[in-house]
């Protein structure tokens, strides 16, 4: 259990047992309280009921099991059961993107409405959720409009900004907890269950806590497309990115993290996030025009990463290209919106012939591509007779590999690295031709078809 135990233990309830709602519910049981953690697919409960995991985040499978052994933790596919438990209730469900890019609002609607013919005492109901600004209020209307007892209750939102594979840290560790209330029980229940990480905590109305969510998620991306950008000036006229970026991270108004170059971002927040919250500005009558073009520049590193192929060997059409990585980030299984996906369907497109190999990532991936790629059983598999090898997922494992052996399995000696992982150095001494992303392009005179 954690170090940090709360003082005052709480019913707590979560929501959803998705990735935001797991990780929460076995974070919070692990600082003392008493904790449901509800979903109505039952397939999924009963697998956590099981002690097993359905996604992938280190040190998950090991909280899981010590808090609901310790009985500080159960599951249930029962909303009745959640409601009567939990005096505070974390929504904690999807928001996924429609057709538009607007955020899907039905399953926290839906949960809301549940509360409140169920409840028959006081109730927080806290949004965990990404969600729009001004659901806060939309969250309270429902539940006035279908509330069946005369019980009082209070909302609140409370973003997570955890990330995936280090998400337990991030919630035992965060650099803030942001909490939007309108009532001060719901400010002092909030701050005794947060108080034991020992964070600054921001008390904000319910509406600014909401648009930190977008905010964050937003400039973080922005940073990642700056960077991308100048990395593009980089190529233009030889500079070294990973150079620029040190130099200009150094100034701690700046800070030096994300700002790596690469094919860009993935994963299952910033491409939404940035949809959604461009579409809020718009109902709101401003065009977020800034959030347009992150969304323009991250879209481009991924076509630039399949030119780059093709400005060195002209015509890919029958050619084999290895693909190392296919994970939107290292230590997730997890392959939504990640730029493996439009790598991979348009060297498809062009004719090509994929290997694929990651560490964790595979049967998702199967799900999307079934039998049109080569699953490789390792790296090394992947990489044989490969005419190129597209570095797309920074996992340790990829990072100290046998370079010698490299060159004599592959049918040519040419990496795009979408990483910037290697040392231009080592390359160039073994004589690849390498393409990464911002950084002077090695051409070697050295490289050459394999005798
Ligand atoms: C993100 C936010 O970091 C987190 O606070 C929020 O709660 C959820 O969204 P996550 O999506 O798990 O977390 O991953 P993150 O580590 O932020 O990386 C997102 C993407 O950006 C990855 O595809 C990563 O490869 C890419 N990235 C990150 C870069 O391309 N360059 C960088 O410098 C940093």
């Amino acid at each position: 259990m954690s170090k940090n135990i709360a003082r005052k233990v709480y019913n707590i309830s979560v929501i959803g047992a998705g990735h935001v709602g797991l990780v929460t519910a076995s974070c919070l049981a692990d600082l003392g309280h008493k904790v449901c953690c509800m979903d109505n697919d039952s397939a999924k409960i009963d697998l956590l009921q099981k002690g097993e995991i359905p996604i992938y985040e280190p040190g998950l499978k090991e909280l899981v099991s010590t808090n609901t052994l310790q009985g500080n933790l159960f599951f249930t596919n029962s909303m009745k059961e959640a409601v009567a438990h939990g005096e505070v209730i974390f929504i904690a469900v999807g928001t996924p993107p429609k057709e538009s890019g607007e955020a899907d609002l039905s399953y926290v609607e839906n949960v809301a409405r549940e509360i409140a013919q169920l409840m028959d005492s006081y109730k927080l109901i806290v949004e965990k959720s990404t969600v729009p600004v001004e659901t806060g209020e939309k969250v309270k209307n429902t539940i006035n409009l279908y509330i069946e007892k005369d019980v009082p209750f209070d909302v609140a939102s409370n973003p997570e900004f955890l990330r995936e594979g280090s998400a337990i840290h991030d919630f035992m560790h965060p650099d803030r907890v942001v909490i939007g209330v309108d009532s001060e029980r719901a400010e002092r229940v909030l701050t005794e269950i947060y108080g034991p990480l020992n964070a600054p905590i921001i008390i904000t109305d319910i509406k600014s806590a909401e648009l930190i969510k977008h905010a964050s998620n937003s400039f973080l991306a922005m940073k990642i497309s700056f960077i991308n950008a100048v990395s593009r000036i980089c190529e233009k006229v030889g500079a070294d990115v990973e150079k620029v970026a040190q130099g200009i991270g150094l100034d701690k108004r700046i800070g030096q993290e994300f700002l790596n170059a690469g094919i860009g971002f993935g994963g299952s927040c910033f491409p939404k996030d940035l949809d959604a919250f461009i579409h809020i500005a718009e109902n709101l009558g401003y065009d977020f025009k800034l959030l347009k073009e992150v969304k323009r520049i991250n879209e481009e590193q991924k076509r630039l990463a399949v030119q780059k192929i093709k400005d060195v060997l002209w015509i890919i059409k029958d050619k084999k290209i290895a693909i190392w990585g296919g994970a939107f980030k290292p230590e997730t299984d997890d392959i939504r919106g990640a730029p493996v996906i439009d790598i991979i369907n348009e060297l498809l497109n062009e004719g090509a012939t994929v290997s694929l190999y990651d560490p964790q990532a595979m049967e998702n991936l199967k799900i999307i591509f079934g039998e049109k790629l080569h699953y490789a059983d390792d790296k090394y598999q992947a990489i044989e007779d490969a005419d190129c090898l597209v570095i797309v997922t920074e996992w340790d494992e990829f990072r100290n590999i046998d370079f010698d052996f490299l060159r004599q399995r592959m049918k040519l000696p040419f990496i795009v690295d979408g990483r910037n992982i290697f040392s231009l150095q080592k390359l160039q001494d073994k004589g690849f031709i390498y393409c990464g992303f911002g950084r002077p392009q090695i051409t070697n005179s050295k490289s050459g078809v394999k005798k």
